[in-house]
């Protein structure tokens, strides 16, 4: 299993508030290189496939009807320590508990309106980037 790729979406709070380019440049000045890009929407059965590990959570119907609301940017990223690197960058799903400088603390909303995805084991970034991108769209 490779260590050196996440999966991320810029969620639909971030990109009506106009706030893609501003996240893109913290992403690239913290180092990663980017594998994949798409601007999107997802579906509500999207949506809760690729959150199906909280179907049973209480936010699973609000989180899924969130995130197929509006259109997104999906990615791959690169770095070396990818997954718990961009973690790091996103800060804690709660932006009112997120550190200074992170992307959530930045630019989130709410708990439930936190700008960003970032996957949480190399082994769901694989499985989350396979979902949104075909292997000819990775580079
Ligand atoms: P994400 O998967 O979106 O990167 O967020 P995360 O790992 O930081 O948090 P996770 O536990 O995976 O939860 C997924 C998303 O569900 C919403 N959530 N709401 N109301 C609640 O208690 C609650 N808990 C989680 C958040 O929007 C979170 O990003
Ligand atoms: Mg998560």
């Amino acid at each position: 299993m490779r260590t050196d790729r996440t999966f991320t979406m810029i969620k639909p709070d971030a990109v009506a508030n106009g706030h893609i380019g501003a996240i893109l440049a913290k992403i690239n000045k913290a180092g990663f290189r980017i594998v994949a890009m798409k601007y999107t929407q997802i579906s509500k059965e999207q949506a809760e496939t690729f959150y199906e590990v909280h179907n049973e959570r209480p936010f699973y119907g609000d989180l899924t009807d969130f995130m197929s609301s509006g259109p997104i940017v999906s990615a791959i990223l690169e770095k070396e320590n990818a997954v718990v690197d961009f973690r790091t960058l996103i800060g804690a799903t709660n932006p009112s508990e997120a550190a200074e400088g992170t992307i959530r603390k930045q630019f989130a909303e709410s708990m439930s309106r936190n700008a960003i995805h970032g996957s949480d084991s190399d082994e769901n970034a694989c499985i989350e980037g396979a979902f949104h991108f075909a292997g000819t769209e990775m580079f």
